[in-house]
């Protein structure tokens, strides 16, 4: 029951911020403390105060003067994609085509799958991230060495095998049963494991024929409170290909809802061209659109209209992620900072509070773990991040002209990287200096 006491500048969000000036969206503590046992957060709030609560023999980590975040929330993301990442000049087909599908079909190989599950979560953690939505490839072995390099580090992960049965090198297709049996296998074998979630992965309605759509709904039946995770609406010759395959659908979305795999634990990649009956859709079930901004620049998919989407009659829940390796980088920070960019060309701000608001708890809500990870809370799994706002000579001079938080995070997330995060902390355990 050893106890130790993390020491900095403590924020944390209790609700999404609707400004500069909410703060009551969250908590805030020059020199606050939180006080962790057995990976959980057991008390925060100033140092004096939560000092007076620790054990005699507990240990002391000070981070000051750097700022103590919840860990950040990766929403979507490829792990069999770390050498696909930076590959030129194509769209979203193509690139699937001619990068994507030839490196996953290496994946059939356990001893590959383990070294690149090994180095993403490395990134990941790296760059403060202790949570994420990943992608695995097609192949049973590639998500098997996934979850044990995300246990063996105590990490708390969403992941699934993708099931994918046509449009596709034969290397890299199973069938619908094969999917099924796959995935029941990999759910009874991980789900639930220490912090591990199984999500239901069918890749996008181009790969997965109706027989392995209804095997995908059969699986959220059987299995209702998993997560599922897709793409949906990310390019234009995606879309009108999609609606060829699938020529009774209303729409794109339509299929995904008639095989019944919408709802509160649908996280749905891309979501950039929606219909208002799609949007609708959405939000009538509760599904999660993941907003992925260096992905969707870098293949020129398009802007995702965050605001419009937030600020509808029927809102959408909204997450965000790197997409890595569509996305060109591993850090949330760079993504809020591509985010901005994108909802500026669509005519409107994102502010700074919002920002780290929806890399912590916003995608922790998203995700539906908000109960365990995303915040500072007494209660929840002490995955932190500490971060340096003068970590480059660049930052330094900059922060010379900061007066308050806001600007602080500002600055953090317009320019700073993986050299800004002097620790992450996984359960209460410092990993990145360790990495
Ligand atoms: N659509 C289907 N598969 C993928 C993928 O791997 N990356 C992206 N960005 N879109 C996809
Ligand atoms: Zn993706």
């Amino acid at each position: 029951m050893a106890q130790s006491l993390i020491r900095g500048r403590l924020l944390t969000f209790h609700a999404e911020p609707q400004g500069l000036d909410d703060h009551a969206s969250y908590s805030y503590e020059e020199d606050g403390a939180v006080l962790v046992e057995d990976g959980i957060i057991i008390a925060r709030g100033s140092f004096a105060e939560v000092s007076a609560k620790a054990a005699s023999d507990h240990g002391v980590v000070d981070h000051r003067p750097h700022l103590i975040v919840p860990g950040f929330i990766d929403a979507h993301a490829h792990f069999p994609q770390m050498q696909v990442i930076a590959s030129y000049g194509a769209e979203l087909l193509d690139w699937l085509n001619n990068y994507t599908f030839p490196e996953e079909t290496n994946f059939h190989d356990t001893q590959h799958g383990r070294r690149i599950a090994r180095l993403f979560l490395n990134e990941m953690l790296r760059h403060g991230t202790t949570t994420v939505a990943a992608y695995c490839s097609v192949h049973k072995e590639s998500a098997e060495a996934f979850f044990a390099e995300a246990d063996s580090r105590n990490m708390c992960v969403v992941a699934g095998k993708v099931m994918m049965d046509r449009n596709a090198p034969p290397m890299l297709t199973d069938t619908p049963q094969t999917s099924y049996d796959d995935t029941k296998a990999l759910i009874a074998a991980w789900h639930g494991k220490g912090r591990l979630h199984y999500a239901v992965t069918p890749r996008f309605a181009i790969t997965s024929s109706p027989e392995q759509m209804e095997m995908a709904g059969a699986l959220m039946r059987e299995f209702p409170d998993l997560h599922m995770q897709t793409h949906l609406s990310e390019n234009h010759a995606e879309i009108a290909y999609t609606q060829e395959l699938y020529p009774d659908a209303p729409d794109y979305t339509g299929i995904y809802e008639h095989y019944g795999l919408l709802g509160p634990k649908a996280l749905l990649g891309h979501c950039i061209h929606l219909s208002e009956r799609e949007a609708d859709a959405l939000s009538d079930t509760r599904s999660v659109a993941v907003f992925c901004p260096t992905s969707n620049l870098f293949l020129g998919s398009g802007l995702f209209d965050y605001q419009r989407y937030r600020r509808r009659g029927k809102p959408l829940r909204i997450a965000s992620a790197t997409d890595v390796g569509g996305g060109t980088s591993y850090s949330m920070l760079r993504t809020m900072d591509e985010g901005y960019k994108v909802i500026a060309l669509n005519g409107e701000k994102l502010n700074p509070l919002a920002s780290f608001w929806q890399i912590t708890r916003g995608n922790a809500e998203a995700l539906s773990l908000a109960e365990r990870v995303g915040t500072l809370e007494v209660g929840s799994d002490a995955d932190l991040v500490v971060l340096d706002a003068r970590a480059t000579p660049v930052m330094a001079l900059r922060m010379e002209r900061v007066q308050s938080l806001a600007e602080e995070l500002f600055v953090l997330q317009t320019l700073a990287d993986d050299r800004a995060i002097v620790e992450t902390y996984v359960a209460g355990e410092a990993v990145k200096s360790s990495l």
